[in-house]
């Protein structure tokens, strides 16, 4: 691998957002730019910096798959519209759910439901009728390096896999952060005016939800892992760990419910210590406050019967479960 990383101590943000923009605004020259923005960390700090460099000319779009957070569009375009960077929606649930029906296996779903999906049929349409030649993405030093390392593949690697993205898809893909891991980059969102939620976001994974259901995705089964999501995200909101989140599993399991045998679903609770999702361990959360999510979402997500919590460390377990 060819790309050079930049340490976190060795990152000067001002001069490295300097040089990005100059960069960004050589490479799209006088034409157009595009970018999709999840609102995670890395996205949040592309669009800045795209905006920064070429203004007007890129267009910011958020894909609405079917697969966010309770919430999430608007939630992202309200936070963008106050730093002056309009965001429109894209509607394009019905093509990722049926993309992803009656996949399973973990990397197919990566491949064929999400990469496949967006960058040709969804981002390839986008780009055409937009009339832009260059994506923006924020693919960083890690998605890089755990693609190449064979460890999974992250959903927004394609030049390192040796897919050309002119001729497989149109287009050209910059990737303005790709030496930076995520503390760099939180960083650089800081320096560049990003509110503290966002550039202190906890990492969510580009396939979204998508990589926390074992099995088949379905919109049944996203409402499911949505719902515990939530309660999750505002249990362990000021628990200070690195990354939190609840897993849907496939199999079901026998539970109990009113004095009546109940066949339901299992949620799987993780919440992680890193610096840098390299590593991680599981944090020794208060037993009391597991008891109260576990409540929580047995009361409120229904037919979940079963709640657990990983307690193995990355390696071997992986932060996310897909
Ligand atoms: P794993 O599960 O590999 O996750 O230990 C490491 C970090 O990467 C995030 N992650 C992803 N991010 N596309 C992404 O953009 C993906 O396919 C993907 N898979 C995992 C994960 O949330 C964690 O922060």
């Amino acid at each position: 691998m060819d790309i050079r990383e930049i340490p976190f101590d060795q990152l000067n943000t001002e001069s490295f957002i300097e040089e990005q923009v100059r960069a960004l605004a050589e490479a799209v020259g006088d034409g157009l730019a595009v970018n999709a923005l999840s609102g995670g960390v890395d996205s949040s700090v592309v669009t800045l910096l795209g905006h920064r460099a070429l203004g007007d000319r890129l267009k910011t779009y958020f894909i609405e798959n079917g697969l966010m957070r309770e919430g999430e569009p608007q939630y992202i375009v309200d936070v963008f519209a106050k730093l002056g960077v309009p965001v429109e929606i894209v509607d394009a649930r019905e093509q990722f759910f049926a993309a992803l029906k009656g996949v399973t296996d973990p990397e197919e779903k990566r491949d064929k439901g999400i990469t496949h999906v967006f960058y040709k049929d969804v981002f390839g349409k986008l780009v055409t009728d937009c009339g832009a030649k260059v994506l923006l993405q924020g693919t960083n030093y890690t998605d890089v390096e755990e693609t190449v390392a064979g460890v999974k593949r992250q959903h927004n690697i394609l030049a390192q896999l040796g897919i050309d993205t002119e001729a497989a898809y149109g287009y050209q893909v910059v990737e303005p952060i790709i030496q930076l891991r995520k503390p760099a980059v939180r960083a650089v969102g800081e320096a560049l005016g990003l509110p503290e939620e966002i550039y202190n976001r906890p990492p969510f994974p580009g396939p979204a939800l998508a990589a926390r259901v074992i099995g088949e995705v379905t919109p049944e089964r996203i409402a499911l892992v949505r719902a515990a999501t939530s309660i999750v995200e505002t249990e362990l909101a000021d628990c200070g760990a690195f990354q939190y989140l609840a897993i849907l599993h496939e199999d079901r399991v026998t539970g109990l419910r009113d004095g009546k045998r109940d066949f339901g679903h299992q949620i799987e609770v993780r919440c992680w210590d890193s610096t840098d999702a390299v590593t991680g361990t599981p944090t020794e959360l208060p037993f009391a406050l597991l008891r109260k999510i576990a409540d929580r979402i047995t009361a409120e997500v229904p037919g979940v019967v079963s709640v657990t919590y990983n307690i193995a460390p990355k390696p071997p377990s992986c932060i996310e479960a897909v």
